[in-house]
């Protein structure tokens, strides 16, 4: 298994933080952002890892993580010209991703869960993480049948859906790489990670387990104080 984490896109929310550096070289409390995305695919026993960025701020990410080697890990790096998706990761990522299956978490996302036995276990399909929300319009969103089976993935709806917002960790098998390639831009211009969602659920190869313990998506400013007093409690415990 192969883990790829998406450390591009603007961070406009997080503007003027964001105007001379990148969201994910941010504190978060003592340690820059990208490092608990980072040690949420290590737990999980993943050790080569694609880095995705922004030709921007390539030079500090490369200053901040190197080689991999202090981590245990060996690090990749490619170029995201313009933030045209989530799912061009898979695109970018292809040569990388060869013929493994690959584990993609958001550079701005903060877990308590711990993957090692999804991934351990993983064979086939896709497998990705809901968790209950008060906000679920700012997400992706799952809607469960009454035996929790996801029956429809729906990106940022407008109509309400259902409270379990997809979090920032996705597993998929090589297909991916495909799937991604035939996609075509949604109409705010991005390859949506919800139609490679859609693609596996509509084969009926589609998992989604809910994710336990905190989760925190900080693209907000309120997201982003949030994750800097958990963090600090996990310092302090
Ligand atoms: P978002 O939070 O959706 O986008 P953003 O980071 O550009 O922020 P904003 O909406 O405030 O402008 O992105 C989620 C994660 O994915 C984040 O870590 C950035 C990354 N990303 C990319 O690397 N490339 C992309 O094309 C997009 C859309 C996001």
């Amino acid at each position: 298994m192969k883990g790829i984490i998406l450390a591009g896109g603007e961070g406009t929310r997080l503007s003027s933080l964001t105007k001379i550096t990148s969201k994910q070289l941010l504190p978060v409390y003592d340690k820059p952002m990208i490092f608990y995305p980072l040690a949420t695919l290590l737990k999980a026993g993943i050790k080569e890892i694609l880095i995705i960025i922004t030709p921007k701020h390539a030079g500090d990410f490369l200053c901040l993580l190197g080689s991999g080697k202090e981590f245990g890990a060996k690090f990749t790096y490619e170029i995201q010209d313009k933030p045209e998706g989530l799912a061009q990761a898979f695109v970018i990522g292809k040569d990388f991703i060869s013929k493994d299956a690959v584990a993609m978490i958001l550079g701005d996302n903060i877990f308590e869960d711990n993957f090692a036995s999804a991934i351990k276990n993983f064979k086939k399909g896709g497998h990705i993480f809901a968790k209950e929300v008060i906000d679920p319009e700012r997400f992706g969103v799952v809607k469960f049948n009454k035996d929790r089976k996801a029956i429809k993935i729906v990106e940022k709806p407008k109509k309400f859906l259902s409270n379990y917002a997809i979090t920032g960790l996705y597993i998929f098998d090589n297909r991916v790489v495909e799937a991604a390639k035939k996609l075509k831009p949604s109409a705010r211009g991005e390859l949506e990670i919800t139609d490679l969602h859609n693609w596996y659920l509509k084969k009926g190869e589609l998992k989604v387990d809910l994710v336990k313990g905190e989760w925190i998506d900080m693209g907000t400013f309120d997201s982003l104080l949030k994750a800097g007093n958990w963090a600090k409690d996990q310092v302090e415990k």
